[in-house]
């Protein structure tokens, strides 16, 4: 499944706005007790996450930059402007073996494990035990999307988005909205400290533009998982847009954070 770098620059400054605050502090605080600490950040897209916590990294922290898309990480090394503390690797996560983790002192992700299966997670999770590597993963969607202005439909609507997060995105059936509480799960059994926090979006007439693609985004998906004829589809994308920038009205998109930490 490959991701546009668009939709990606849409999205950063609702994900950084919604970000836990407390979360990301004990993620920079545990990072603060190592020396030249290398984050890996993987499925790094154009690098939002490493904007993102740019302003509360230690100073001497280094940063490898993984992704499978060669697009996306031009874009990724374009936008470090050749800093030295930042690398990159083009990785294809299903090969963990490619990851290197002897050297790291966390793994951050964002908007990713939503995407992966079970099966993954579970090797993920036991590679990092292996090394006592913790895992900073923001923004794994919950399923929950909520409007303030409601449609007859959207109950079904979002029911059949989520069934279609399920769907193989490249790792397997995803997790999809399973996919922190699995996490959780999967860290903890292995000794981690694990700590979850909401991360959602908040979505209102401001951000009109991540609105209008997140809604055109559920097109395809629907048009994929069936359930709803194209009538029903299109009516119903056409009333979201209509209404998006009408004072009160309010998108919630749920996500959470989590932070699994080597005890
Ligand atoms: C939803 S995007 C999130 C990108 C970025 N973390 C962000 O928050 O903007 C998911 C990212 O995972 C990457 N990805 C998906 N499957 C992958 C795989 N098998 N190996 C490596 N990266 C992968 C995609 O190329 C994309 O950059």
């Amino acid at each position: 499944m490959s991701f546009d770098a668009d939709w990606l620059t849409l999205r950063e400054p609702a994900d950084r706005a919604a970000r836990d605050r407390g979360l990301m502090d004990e993620f920079t605080g545990h990072i603060g007790r190592i020396s030249s600490p290398l984050i890996i950040d993987i499925g790094c897209g154009t690098g939002s996450t490493l904007r993102s916590l740019s302003d509360v990294m230690p100073p001497d922290a280094r940063w490898l930059l993984a992704d499978n898309d060669p697009l996306l990480l031009d874009e990724a090394e374009r936008r470090s402007g050749g800093a030295a503390h930042i690398s990159f690797q083009r990785l294809d996560l299903n090969d963990l073996g490619g990851l290197p983790l002897q050297e790291a002192a966390m793994v951050s992700a964002s908007a990713l494990f939503d995407l992966c299966s079970e099966a993954f997670s579970a090797a993920f999770a036991g590679k990092l035990a292996d090394r006592s590597v913790g895992l900073y993963a923001a923004l794994n969607y919950d399923g929950r999307i909520v409007w303030s202005l409601s449609h007859p439909l959207d109950d079904v609507v979002v029911a059949a988005f989520n069934r279609h997060q399920q769907t193989d995105k490249g790792f397997g059936v995803a997790l999809g909205p399973a996919a922190a509480g699995r996490l959780a799960s999967l860290f903890s059994g292995r000794g981690f400290r694990v700590s979850t926090a909401d991360s959602s979006w908040r979505l209102s007439g401001e951000n009109a533009a991540l609105q209008r693609a997140f809604i055109e985004g559920f097109r395809q998906p629907l048009q994929e998982i069936g359930g709803l004829t194209s009538g029903d589809i299109e009516d119903w994308i056409a009333f979201r847009l209509a209404v998006m920038e009408e004072p009160g009205s309010l998108c919630t998109v749920g996500h959470a954070d989590l932070l699994a930490l080597p005890s």
